[in-house]
C-alpha cells in the first residue's frame, strides 16, 4: 500500500472544480502532522485556504512566472534545457494554479542558526511529502510548487505571518486526469561495503 503511492503519485498541475471536503483535508494535514521532527519539535505551521482568500492569494502567486528565469537559473543548463514544461505551459497554470479549489502553505519559524534552520527545513520537508502521499492515496493530487516562494513577501505579508518563513506552496485538489509517468536516475547510489 505504502508502495503504491510512494510509486504511483505524480505531481500533479490540473485540478477538478470540486470542493474538497474539509475531513478529507484533516487527513492530509494529520499526514503531515504524523512526520518525525528533531526532538518532536514540530516546527511546521499549516494554512489551509480555500473561497475568497484563496482567490486573492492566487492573485499573488500568479506573478511568480517573471522570475521564471532566475529560478531556471539555479539549477544546471542540462537539467533547466530538458524541462518538459514550457514557459507557456506555466504561466498558463499559474494564471489559476491548475484550478486547485484549496492551497496549503507550509512555514517554519524564522531562524538564523544554519543547523537550526535546516532541521527545520527537513522536518517540513517530510511533513509534505507525507501529505503529498496521503492526498494522493486518496484521490487527490498536489503540487509542490516552490517557484511561488518568488513571491513569498507578499504572501506571508497577505497571511499575516512576521515570525514564519514559507517552505513551499502547494495547491491541492482533485485530479483532472493522471500526469505521464516521470523517470528516474538509479545511477544516483553508492553502496559501501556490501
Ligand atoms: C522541492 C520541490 C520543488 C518543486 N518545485 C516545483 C515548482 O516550482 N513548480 C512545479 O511545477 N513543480 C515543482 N515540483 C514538482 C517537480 O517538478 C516534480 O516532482 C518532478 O518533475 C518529478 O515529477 P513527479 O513528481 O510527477 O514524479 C517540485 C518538487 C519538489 C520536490
Amino acid at each position: 500500500m505504502l508502495d503504491d503511492a510512494i510509486f504511483s503519485r505524480r505531481t500533479v498541475r490540473s485540478f477538478l472544480p470540486k470542493p474538497v471536503p474539509q475531513e478529507i483535508l484533516e487527513k492530509v494535514i494529520k499526514a503531515g502532522f504524523a512526520s518525525p521532527s528533531p526532538l518532536n519539535s514540530q516546527p511546521w505551521y499549516f494554512i489551509v485556504v480555500t473561497g475568497k482568500e484563496r482567490d486573492d492569494l492566487v492573485k499573488i502567486i500568479r506573478k511568480f512566472p517573471a522570475y521564471l528565469a532566475d529560478i531556471l537559473a539555479l539549477y544546471p543548463k542540462e537539467i533547466s534545457e530538458s524541462a518538459s514544461l514550457s514557459e507557456e505551459y506555466i504561466s498558463s497554470f499559474a494564471k489559476n494554479v491548475g484550478g486547485a479549489p484549496v492551497i496549503i502553505f507550509p512555514t517554519i519559524p524564522k531562524k538564523t542558526n544554519r543547523y537550526a534552520y535546516k532541521v527545520d527545513i527537513i522536518a517540513c520537508a517530510s511533513a509534505i511529502q507525507n501529505m503529498q502521499l496521503t492526498a494522493w492515496s486518496l484521490g487527490l493530487g498536489t503540487v509542490c510548487l516552490t517557484s511561488a516562494l518568488w513571491v513569498e513577501t507578499e504572501i506571508m505579508a497577505y497571511l499575516g505571518l512576521k515570525d514564519r518563513e514559507l517552505v513551499t506552496v502547494m495547491p491541492i485538489g482533485y485530479r483532472e486526469s493522471d500526469p505521464k509517468p516521470t523517470s528516474r536516475n538509479n545511477a544516483n547510489v553508492t553502496w559501501i561495503g556490501f
